[in-house]
């Protein structure tokens, strides 16, 4: 049990991550392109950080702490907390997205398998529902970037 509380940990960190970079390239996006990139980003922003709260209670749920300073979550994250700063640079934006978006569902996968070997089936069936939900955003980021690459 030990694990999978320590890998919903690297989940909630990596989903935190995710979604400040989404957030920020709302923020800081420029061009062309702005009104349809910056709804673009609040669409993923939004719903990642609609899963935040959710998955930290299921952490508590399975007697695990839930972390929350910066540090804890730089402690536990996958994904790199390196963002892009040119702010008309969509395409790296998206890429640097769609790569965070990657090992988010990476994590989520080794989370299900450990709460599905420690029969937590309520909390694989919640990964599940993440998993479907990454797997949206990873083609909606892929669409947009060939999108953008016309
Ligand atoms: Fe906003």
């Amino acid at each position: 049990m030990d694990e999978l509380i320590e890998q919903i940990k690297v989940v909630l960190a990596d989903s935190f991550v995710m979604y400040t970079k989404a957030h920020g390239y709302h923020w800081n996006i420029e061009g062309d392109d702005f009104p349809y990139l910056h709804d673009f980003f609040a669409g993923i922003y939004e719903e990642v950080y609609g899963s935040i709260d959710s998955t930290a209670e299921q952490i508590r749920q399975i007697q695990g702490r839930a972390i929350h300073t910066l540090l804890e979550f730089d402690k536990y994250r996958t994904v790199s907390d390196v963002a892009v700063t040119v702010p008309t640079d969509y395409t790296a934006m998206l890429s640097d997205l769609l790569s965070a978006n990657q090992l988010v569902l990476a994590s989520l996968m080794r989370a299900y398998d450990l709460a599905d070997s420690n029969k937590e089936f309520g909390l694989a069936n919640y990964l599940q529902d993440r998993m479907m939900a990454h797997k949206k955003h990873a083609w909606m980021l892929r669409s947009t970037l060939n999108k953008a690459g016309d």
